[in-house]
């Protein structure tokens, strides 16, 4: 309850501001101890005010939903697929029973008929990377190896080790996981996981001898005695037992340390396509580094690159970024775009020819002091220009960021955030930048009422963006959930008050705009089920949809008719009986959302004309505004309500 009469002396300004200021006063002082008598009255009044036509057309409004059990989910990452179907992907949900039982899950939702169905999982493919394709696949890579152990959970040390091979001829050997390290003062190591071993390289010069590299691998290795027995901060090389003879020599492990120290999650160099029509993972290549938390963002030409992440062994990937070629479906690695990030980095594909931008707004793990910085990097030439201006730049992890109406705009807004790891700072701060002017810098935007980490940023047809959901402190600590919604106005740089959502929604959670028009929210992991912080939490699996203001504002325009296909720089009319008062039409990409980060999600503009009983569109011919895939046609009446949805490609 009082998070809800908070969300009302924040929210509410109009004709019964006076009423709910007493109200909210006279909360304040009796704290926490309302009569209940009170309590119910005011909870009355709300209910009944929030559903009046005139609150309905200027503030929306949420409903929230209930899957049938057997098909509700931990909402990790969601993506509205081209057939208007929502995916919805767990894998092991951050559930470490669910991790150890290889209990993995995909729910497919249709919110049109409200039916869902789980789909067979391949891995554990929570907190991976996702990004659509072309064809309107989801490429989605990455995901979990092992869960993280804690300090004081520890038993046994641990730590990467390096395994070389110096032999150069022969077939690559695999190791079986358990295969043992024997230290140099004798302790014993056994390896967590298999491991394959290349053969060195072998370059023949033309004079002297040939030059022999030796090829590496990396393993998790954990000591057999208990306790600090198996503690060493000695680097050192480990024999690998079993081999003999040449083979001990040539085959060995290189170590740094073993420690009982806090083990992060190790991540996989999976990936898989998701074939929104027949709805199965089909695997393709692996990536070259395994990651748990990495970004993937579409480039101009329709490949994919994948950034940062954990490694197989718990350690942020030191920069080491790669290509997915959708045709070849395989990874390449690019030490040509050698960049370090923090996990989850808003990487945003610019009109600019092969720039993408970093907005700042990052979600997890790494260094306070490293990547930190928005900017601009050039990927023809692997330059970083920094991008200034940015109020509270220590406040940009579990930030929100996306593009500000239109793409053509080349505006990008930054939204809250909180300081580096388990901090209870947050902020409220929005901050935009335009990208297309010569300098560019972010200017001060309007601010949320209250700190805000976790933000979902979702690009409306009209072309205001729903900024929903959030808490203040670090995963909803103490009951900071902020119950409260935004729709910001790009052509004023404001702020109007959208309804509250019901649901509170921080870490792991996703807001997502469906062909009809409405918004769906889902996911929440709270690190505690109570505002003392006494009890664990269970994961939020009630969905919540938001009906903005223009579903109550009359009849909607209909789109009855159109091409399926819309190449860049074609135009093509679609018939509707509304002709005479469409005012805009947009394409609006998908979403693939998890951890804060939507990078698909961007609005296009498309110039029209008029005609009697249809509409021609032009789809602009820039690759880099319009990148290949599917889209949700929305065309927008003089009144700003938007049509339902139709899905078109291009090619
Ligand atoms: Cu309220
Ligand atoms: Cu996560």
């Amino acid at each position: 309850m009082m998070a809800r009469a908070r969300g009302a002396v924040a929210q509410w300004g109009h004709r019964n501001r006076k009423m709910i200021l007493v109200a909210a006063v006279v909360a304040a002082l009796l704290a926490i101890n309302l009569p209940p008598a009170w309590t119910l009255a005011t909870g009355m009044w709300h209910d009944h005010e929030i559903h009046t036509p005139a609150y309905l057309a200027e503030h929306g409004r949420w409903d929230v939903l209930e899957l049938p059990s057997d098909i509700r989910v931990n909402a990790i990452h969601a993506a509205v697929l081209p057939t208007g179907k929502v995916l919805i992907v767990a894998g092991s949900g951050n559930d470490r029973a669910q991790f150890d039982s290889g209990t993995f899950k995909t729910l497919v939702y249709d919110p049109v008929t409200g039916q869902g169905h789980l789909v067979p999982t391949p891995a554990d493919l929570f907190c991976g990377g996702h990004a659509f394709l072309p064809d309107g696949k989801l490429l989605v890579a990455g995901g979990t190896k092992r869960y993280e152990l804690l300090d004081g959970a520890v038993t046994h040390a641990a730590g990467a080790m390096t395994v070389k091979n110096e032999f150069p001829d022969g077939a690559a050997r695999t190791f079986p996981r358990g295969t043992e390290f024997i230290a140099p003062g004798g302790q014993r190591y056994r390896a967590a996981s298999d491991f394959t071993l290349a053969p060195a390289s072998k370059v023949v010069a033309p004079a002297g001898p040939p030059v022999v590299t030796a090829s590496q691998t990396r393993v998790w290795v954990e000591a057999e005695e208990p306790g600090p027995a198996g503690v060493t901060a000695q680097r050192g090389q480990y024999a690998v037992a079993g081999l003999e003879g040449p083979d001990l020599r040539n085959i060995y492990g290189l170590a740094e340390k073993m420690t009982l120290d806090k083990q992060d999650y190790q991540g996989l160099p999976d990936s898989y396509e998701f074939d929104p029509v027949t709805e199965t993972y089909r695997r393709v290549g692996d990536m070259h580094e395994a990651r748990w938390y990495p970004t993937l963002t579409g480039l101009t030409n329709g490949q994919v690159l994948a950034v940062s992440g954990l490694d197989d062994v718990g350690q942020i990937v030191d920069g080491q970024n790669e290509t997915y070629d959708p045709n070849a479906k395989v990874w390449t690695e690019r030490p040509d775009l050698k960049r370090y990030f923090p996990t989850y980095p808003a990487l945003f594909q610019t009109g600019g020819p092969d720039t993408l931008f970093y907005s700042g707004a990052n979600s997890g793990y790494g260094p306070a002091e490293a990547g930190r910085v928005p900017g601009l990097w050039n990927l023809a030439t692997n330059q970083f220009t920094p991008v200034p201006g940015m109020r509270d730049p220590d406040l940009l992890e579990t930030a929100g960021s996306g593009w500000v109406g239109t793409v053509q705009r080349q505006k990008v807004m930054v939204v809250g955030g909180g300081g580096v790891g388990e901090s209870s700072r947050s902020t409220g701060r929005i901050d935009t930048v335009d990208l297309s002017a010569p300098n560019p810098h972010y200017v001060p935007g309007p601010s949320l009422p209250e700190g805000t980490r976790y933000p979902n940023l979702v690009t409306l047809p009209d072309d205001t963006t729903l900024i929903t959901g959030g808490s203040s402190d670090y995963r909803g600590k103490s009951g900071t959930d902020n119950h409260t919604s935004r729709i910001y106005h790009p052509d004023n740089d404001t702020l109007s008050v959208a309804a509250d959502p019901t649901v509170g929604r921080n870490y792991h959670s996703e807001a997502l705009l469906l062909p009809g028009g409405q918004v769906l929210t889902l996911g929440s992991d709270a690190l505690f089920g109570d505002p003392k912080n006494l009890t664990p939490a269970t994961f939020e699996q009630r969905i919540e949809i938001y009906s903005p203001p223009y579903l109550f504002q009359g009849a909607r325009p209909t789109v009855t008719g159109g091409p399926d296909s819309l190449a860049r720089g074609a135009s093509a009319d679609f018939s509707t009986p509304d002709a005479a008062n469409i005012a805009t039409a947009r394409l609006i990409r998908p979403a693939a959302a998890t951890h804060v980060t939507n990078l698909e999600q961007r609005s296009i503009a498309l110039d029209i004309v008029r005609k009697d009983g249809a509409v021609s569109v032009r789809v602009p011919p820039e690759q880099s505004l319009v990148p290949a895939g599917f889209y949700m046609l929305f065309m927008t009446d003089t009144h700003g309500v938007p049509s339902v949805a139709r899905w078109v490609r291009v090619p």
